[in-house]
């Protein structure tokens, strides 16, 4: 039997008159993992490389925060990596469903290190003795205006030599690049079975709720937070993931 919130992705499979602007509600919950991994080039690939991340910079009486958790995808490869003692993972997410969907999974796991979930807005979470942050695929969701508070929020948060980890979709400046990336994105997605119509019609509900934002942007933000170190560590077409390093 296929589980109820693993299922295929069919949302924009007919014709919609009106397509409505994009939401983390039920009914995306319940395709959610089938939808990411045939949407985000390198999902997958950058979800198994958090365990070395995890190992490394994970410190002991620490927290380890998880900001847009979703289903708790990368709460559990962080739950069951962490190596250093008395660490609290804390998994926060604005989607009451989705919130839902990680608990039930969370508590279903049975790693023993403490967990607490929030449904909660990302831009009022206070941050504290955070060693590994992660912020993956959240903050092109925050309005614009409002990502470089939230970047100097984890910032302050986070102790020296704290981590965090931030991947993006991009934009890019050059039109050649971004139209190049673009077809390969969606070459992407034709190969995973989506049709032309339920691409298009995901644009379009994505195109005012998803803000990309260039490389450039991004590393530009986070040096003026006063991270010491930051690179691109992971890249797949137009998405990104980053290390920023207190
Ligand atoms: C693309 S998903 C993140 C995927 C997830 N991090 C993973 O790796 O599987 C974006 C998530 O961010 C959440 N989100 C968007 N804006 C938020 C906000 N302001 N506060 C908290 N969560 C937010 C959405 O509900 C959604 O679950």
């Amino acid at each position: 039997m296929v589980e109820k919130s693993n299922k295929r992705d069919v949302i924009y499979t007919q014709t919609l008159e009106k397509v409505a602007d994009f939401v983390f509600d039920e009914n995306v919950v319940q395709v959610f993992k089938d939808m990411i991994g045939r949407s985000v080039p390198g999902y997958g690939s950058l979800i198994s490389m958090m365990p070395v991340l995890v190992k490394k910079y994970v410190k002991q009486n620490t927290h380890c925060y998880d900001l847009g958790c979703s289903l708790g995808a990368v709460t559990l490869a962080m739950r069951h990596s962490i190596a250093a003692d008395a660490v609290k993972i804390i998994a926060i997410d604005n989607s009451s469903a989705m919130v839902e969907k990680c608990r039930s999974y969370i508590a279903g796991d049975k790693a023993q290190i403490p967990v607490e979930i929030r449904c909660e807005d990302i831009r009022n979470t206070v941050i504290e003795n955070a060693s590994f942050v992660a912020l993956n695929f959240t903050l092109q969701f925050i309005e614009m205006n409002e990502r470089m508070s939230v970047i100097d929020k984890i910032y302050n948060g986070m102790n020296d030599d704290g981590v965090l980890l931030i991947s993006e979709k991009i934009s890019f400046d050059n039109e050649v690049e971004q139209q190049w990336m673009t077809d390969l994105h969606i070459e992407f997605k034709k190969a995973n079975g989506y049709s032309e119509m339920e691409i298009s019609q995901k644009r379009t509900a994505l195109e005012k709720v998803l803000i990309p934002e260039t490389e450039a942007q991004h590393i530009k933000r986070l040096k003026a937070a006063g991270f010491r170190k930051v690179m691109v560590w992971f890249q797949c077409f137009n998405f990104i993931s980053i290390l920023a390093v207190k």
